[in-house]
């Protein structure tokens, strides 16, 4: 059985999680759910990334301790992950012991292979990135060029990490997999970074001490990125089940936003080589959500919480609209309005409106039991396109491909209610094929939608009558036409999407 490895970055448990960090996670648990449903294996992580000065700040803020900062917030993010129906198999913490154990080893390999060294590093630190800059990359002023603050200037005895030994491996890799680093404009980014020349890195401090602890010396501790990166591992048993690990390594997807490319792509393959390991199959880069043109972080959308979108808009239509809006590996503005028009026009108005029509005509014409489907109908070759369509989105790692080849499918089949209008007719054979064919197309609707909008499409499976769950389905079987039964009580139901006016 094939196997998919996805992931998410490891979120700072900095502040509450905003709709930027929903966005990476609920298209990560919709590219699980795709593959579950293609009867891949598939292990989802996510989790929280709690080392490192920005979270021990964030802390003496509040006036606590960094663990029981972290302590508190980790759950926060569980939370908001769960209140939008994602299901990941595993929530990693930087504070457990496994992980502290796994940095540890990870590290020492690297060592013992001769790839750090201790030195005195003088630079300009940012503490929003937790890294060190080069004059030439800042803003006018000294500033950062994501977070526009000013840089602290920072001088300290380091271990480096021999990164320049990496250029020649690192751009072998490149070449040897074109596709590993995807869209190619953000692997040709991170090639040209590497082909400019690579430096040595800093990846221990002794000015401050939440982290993790360098085994070798105990007055340093690791460099938060450097602990970050290797959660990747530690969830699939790296160093302490290299049976599990071999299953899962290296073929993983991570999803990362497109300001944390070079510790993905460059780093984090360098580090794994270091550490004599493969470095990761796949790196997924994807844009940023963009609020009045301006990168979505915290300080920005303070109340513009996942919870309170979900509340207001529905958890289906919030993930319908990330996933659907928001192209993996393009930019993209999130507003009401944009929201409010994806929702009206492929929610209520296709999708909803074709589950309570078909409902509300077997209920008239048919005595409120579906019928069978037409072998015949037109109805069949469009499925038979859209399945392989939405397949086709969902393997490219585009989750807006797949559902506007689904949506196609909804969309003739309101077509075809239109012009055989069954309200109209006479009950008899004819209506019976034609609702029957329209409640077959919901059927394949509610399984290649379900990674999408998973509470919706077990709603709509019930109403028609069947049992067990959309997401229990197979691909392809469960799109061959015909699957319908026929003989099921439907439900008519509220409207799933009522239009929304705002
Ligand atoms: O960078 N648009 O954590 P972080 C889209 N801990 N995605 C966004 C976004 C936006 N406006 N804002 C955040 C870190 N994200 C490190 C990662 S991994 C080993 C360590 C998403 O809390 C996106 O995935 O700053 C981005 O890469 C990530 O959140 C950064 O989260
Ligand atoms: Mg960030």
């Amino acid at each position: 059985m094939p196997r998919y490895y996805v992931t998410t970055p490891i979120y700072y448990v900095k502040d509450a999680p905003h709709v930027g960090h929903a966005y990476t996670t609920v298209n990560a648990d919709a590219l699980a759910r795709w593959h579950r449903l293609v009867g891949d294996e598939v292990f989802f992580l996510t989790g929280t990334d709690e080392h490192g000065q920005k979270v021990a700040r964030a802390a003496e803020e509040q006036g606590m301790a960094p663990l029981e900062w972290t302590d508190q917030m980790a759950p926060r993010f569980a939370e908001a992950w769960a209140g939008l129906d994602v299901a990941n198999d595993d929530f990693i913490r930087t504070t457990e012991p496994r992980h502290r154990e796994a940095v540890q080893r990870f590290l020492s390999a690297i060592y013992e292979n001769g790839f750090i060294y201790k030195d005195t590093y003088r630079g300009l630190y940012c503490v929003g990135c937790e890294r060190y800059y080069a004059a030439d990359e800042l803003l006018e002023g000294g500033r950062c060029p994501d977070h526009q603050t000013p840089l602290e200037e920072l001088e300290e005895e380091n271990y480096f990490f021999r990164l320049s030994a990496f250029e020649d491996r690192l751009v072998a890799w490149y070449e040897a997999d074109p596709t590993a680093v995807a869209p190619e404009s953000k692997r040709n980014e991170a090639l040209s970074f590497i082909k400019g020349g690579l430096r040595d890195i800093s990846i221990t401090r002794t000015s401050i001490d939440w982290g993790v602890r360098v085994p070798w010396d105990d007055e340093h501790v690791f460099y938060v990125w450097y602990d970050a990166l290797i959660n990747y591992v530690t969830a699939i048993g790296y160093g302490e089940d290299p049976e599990r690990f071999a299953e899962w390594w290296p073929a993983v997807h991570h999803l990362i936003g497109k300001e944390i490319i070079r510790f993905h792509c460059v780093w984090w393959p360098a580090m794994c080589m270091a550490a004599g390991i493969d470095p990761p199959a796949h790196v997924q880069v994807h844009g940023w959500l963009l609020l009045g043109g301006a990168k979505m972080s915290n300080s920005s959308v303070n109340r513009i919480t996942p919870a309170s979108l979900a509340e207001e808009y529905g958890v289906d239509p919030l993930r319908y609209h990330l996933l659907r809006d928001i192209p993996l590996g393009s930019d993209g503005e999130f507003s009401a309005e944009g929201i409010t028009a994806r929702y009206n026009a492929d929610l209520a108005n296709n999708l909803g409106n074709l589950l309570s029509r078909v409902a509300t005509v077997v209920g008239s014409k048919c005595g409120g039991t579906g019928p069978a489907p037409d072998p015949a109908s037109r109805l069949a070759a469009v499925a038979a396109e859209v399945v392989a369509d939405t397949a086709a989105g969902w393997d490219a790692s585009r989750p807006d491909l797949g559902l506007e080849a689904t949506w196609r499918l909804i969309r003739e089949t309101n077509a075809e209610l239109e012009a055989a209008e069954p309200w109209k007719a006479e009950p008899g054979p004819a209506v019976d094929a034609v609702l029957g064919s329209a409640l077959e197309a919901l059927r394949i609707v509610a399984v290649l939608a379900s990674p999408a909008l998973p509470a919706t499409t077990r709603e709509i499976w019930r109403r028609i009558g069947l049992d067990g769950l959309p997401e229990e389905q197979r691909l392809p079987a469960a799109a061959a036409w015909c699957g319908y039964p026929g003989g099921l009580p439907v439900e008519k139901g509220a409207p799933l999407f009522p239009r929304r006016k705002d």
